[in-house]
């Protein structure tokens, strides 16, 4: 990080990417650059361009990041400079055990001629309206090693008297000139998350957001562009990822000289904030990443960050788990759980968990939520025998919760009706039978983090499963931010005094996947659709952000509960192996034959198992993704059907030309230039969906 006085320009570096803020004559900051590493020298010849943080007033007419009421009713503000603060020793030290400087396509193109540092750093720019007492800060932090530049947004009131806060964004985010802007993003509904579409940006204002209070099966919150020209490998591509858990809005737009931008932020429209005299209101982070190698190159880019920097422990191995949910539903019972762990164990699961239906008088999803104690009738001896079992078995226990709701059948909700959202003169909205506890009071976070702490306290819980499966209504203004803080408060407490404790996150499947979950669950439930053949279009677009390592993925039954489709039990397994495996399907009822293929691909799994969650992700076109690791290349292929074989190659990448390559499996030892040029040898049999080829680099000559 540079600032040059003179100029008042501030230069950001990272490992391939350039960012630049400058202050205009009007005192506002404007985005100058965004894009490849630049020398100050470079980046001083460049002309303010659009505003860091539009705010609302004067002759702005797009989408403000930023808009206040003052207590006269005046509105907008008017930038004043107050200073800034920069601190360019962050994290240098922070390295995770993850091979980033094996990928040559990473760093290759990242601006040798410019030059200068691209460690971590923190900078803050200080602002406040010319007239109130209003201070603003831009932050914006880089990650040593990283291409992610983090920025929020401070604000401080501080007046006496209270402001109205209608809008404040963490960043706003500048695209340089370029014809032919085209938009990518992901989205869904409940059981078809992460969908990506990419299509031309509109000459217009193109709104993406959840008014939810989760970030949403619909839309989540993150959006790359690029000129319409990148493709996986090549072209620039520009994209930016929300961390925060509750509603959210982006707006992109595209003005009437073509050009585009957005700004993005927690809170949807139409949600006020008062600020009282003295209070600050800090934003979640909205992370940027440019990257010139194509979308590809954005993937792997931020699958690193993620890794080394959002994720809180990312070297943990993600156990082989087993979860009991589509086998069993509602109907549970002590020894039935017994069988179905007896199962798991012999084809090597490493974690067993209970999924609901474990507690209070929850036989369905009418009643019990809210009552977090072992059902009497199905638990008379408490969890104690069936966790004791389970660890004989040789697995960890895990446990399925979801603290943030209710059942007005409950005795939770006969206690305390007041706890849940709620508005005066308005009806209580059930959606699954259920409401939303109101997590902004703190008496309800203290209660939901003393019972959780409890229970992990008082069992042996190795891996709770956090479950959140209905929106906010009747929400007022004032709890959809403090409600998401309160969740990530109880659940970092939970980290915090149990550090072995796994944690994942679900909001019926993939609807609360984000990066402000991620920095505090060590994998996400990425969807109730576990149909293989759906599955790899969902896994596909989680993946274009969200690493595989956090990537939940069961093998469930045959014909699928969901779609009704049946498919080979291989198939299933390549496809959930590619992500962090899981077993969802009823086991007692799986053919020798099925059970015997678990066996082998679990074991073969944990043999690849560092390669696809601490290495590298190429799509290797359709239906075939590449993780590589150190000498390590696992590569997956899947086909829609048996009778559709691939006909183009699958071309590998990242290897070295020069390099051999052994088959684990077959023993045949291959030249690297081959497979990046040809592709892998053997076409799939005819009656095959998929494949996993693992290779290993080897020193000794081809054969
Ligand atoms: C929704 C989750 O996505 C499922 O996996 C399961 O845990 C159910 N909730 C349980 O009610």
């Amino acid at each position: 990080m540079i600032y040059d006085a003179d100029a008042r320009l501030w230069l950001l570096s990272t490992p391939s990417s350039g960012y630049a803020v400058r202050l205009g004559s009007d005192d506002a900051p404007y985005n100058v650059h965004w894009g490849r590493r630049l020398t100050i020298e470079q980046a001083r010849t460049l002309p303010p361009d659009r505003e860091e943080l539009p705010a609302e007033g004067g002759g702005r007419f797009g989408a403000a990041s930023l808009q206040i009421r003052y207590g006269d009713a005046v509105r907008g503000v008017e930038w004043r400079h107050l200073g800034h603060d920069l601190d360019t020793d962050l994290d240098t030290d922070l390295d995770t055990d993850l091979d980033t400087d094996l990928d040559t396509d990473i760093d290759t193109d990242a601006g040798g001629s410019a030059g200068g540092e691209a460690g971590g750093g923190h900078l803050a720019i200080r602002m406040a309206d010319r007239h109130y007492p209003l201070e603003i800060t831009l932050h914006y932090r880089v990650r040593s090693g990283s291409d992610a530049i983090e920025r929020w947004t401070r604000l401080r009131n501080a007046g006496s008297e209270p402001v109205t806060v209608l809008r404040c964004d963490s960043a706003a985010w500048t695209m340089p000139p370029r014809e032919g802007y085209r938009m990518t993003h992901v989205v869904g509904d409940w059981g078809r998350e992460f969908q990506v579409r990419r299509g031309p940006v509109p000459e217009a204002e193109t709104v993406l957001t959840s008014r939810r209070g989760h970030s949403g099966h619909q839309v989540n919150p993150w959006l790359m562009l690029d000129a319409g020209d990148a493709t996986e490998d090549h072209g620039d591509v520009w994209s930016t990822a929300l961390a925060w858990s509750g509603s959210w809005r982006m707006t992109l737009d595209r003005d009437q000289d073509g050009r585009a931008g957005w700004t993005g932020g927690f809170g949807h429209e139409g949600l006020t904030w008062r600020l009282g005299p003295g209070e600050e209101l800090e934003t979640p982070v909205f992370a940027g990443v440019y990257a010139p190698d194509g979308f590809g190159g954005t993937s792997r880019r931020w699958h690193d960050h993620i890794r080394r920097h959002v994720l809180p422990a990312p070297d943990r191995v993600r156990p082989v788990i087993y979860n009991s949910w589509e086998a069993t539903e509602f109907d549970i019972s002590e020894a039935q759980q017994m069988a179905l762990a007896d199962r798991a164990a012999s084809v090597g699961v490493e974690l067993f968990v209970m999924d609901d239906a474990w507690f209070g008088g929850r036989t369905g999803d009418h009643a019990g939520l809210g009552d977090w104690w072992p059902n009497p009738d199905r638990f008379p001896r408490g969890l104690t025998p069936l966790i004791d079992h389970v660890k004989r078995l040789g697995m960890r226990f895990g446990i399925w919760v979801e603290p943030e709701s209710v059942n007005p059948d409950s005795d939770l909700h006969r206690a305390h009706p007041e706890w849940v959202l709620h508005q005066p003169n308005r009806a209580r909205t059930e959606v699954r039978s259920q409401l939303l506890l109101d997590f902004s009071r703190s008496d309800v976070a203290e209660w939901a983090h003393g019972w959780l702490d409890d229970l992990v306290t008082r069992n042996d819980i190795s891996f709770l499963k956090w479950d959140m499966n209905r929106p906010f209504t009747e929400a007022g203004d004032d709890v959809w931010i403090p409600y998401i803080r309160n969740v990530y408060a109880v659940i970092d407490r939970l980290r915090a005094d149990h550090p072995d404790l796994l944690i994942e996150g679900c909001a019926s499947g993939g609807g609360r996947a984000d990066l402000g979950m991620l920095a505090r669950t060590d994998q996400i439930w990425t969807s109730d659709n576990t149909d293989a053949l759906q599955r790899v279009a969902i896994q596909h677009g989680y993946t274009q952000i969200y690493p595989a390592c956090t990537m939940g993925a069961w093998v469930t039954d045959s014909p699928n509960q969901i779609t009704a489709r049946p498919s080979p039990v291989r198939y299933r397994f390549h496809v959930a192996m590619a992500g962090a495996l899981g077993i969802g399907g009823d086991l007692r009822a799986w053919t020798e034959e099925d059970l015997s293929w678990a066996t082998a691909l679990v074991e073969q799994y944990k043999r690849i198992r560092p390669i696809v969650h601490g290495g590298r992700m190429y799509r290797l076109g359709e239906g075939a993704v590449q993780y590589t690791r150190g000498p390590e290349t696992v590569v997956f292929v899947w086909q829609p059907s048996a009778l559709r074989r691939a006909t183009a190659p699958v071309l590998l990448r990242a290897l070295d030309p020069d390099g051999l390559y052994r088959d684990e499996d077959t023993g045949v030892v291959h030249h690297g230039a081959v497979l990046m040029s040809h592709g892998l040898p053997r076409p799939l049999p005819f009656d095959t969906m998929s494949e996993l080829v693992h290779l290993t680099r080897v020193t000794a000559p081809a054969t």
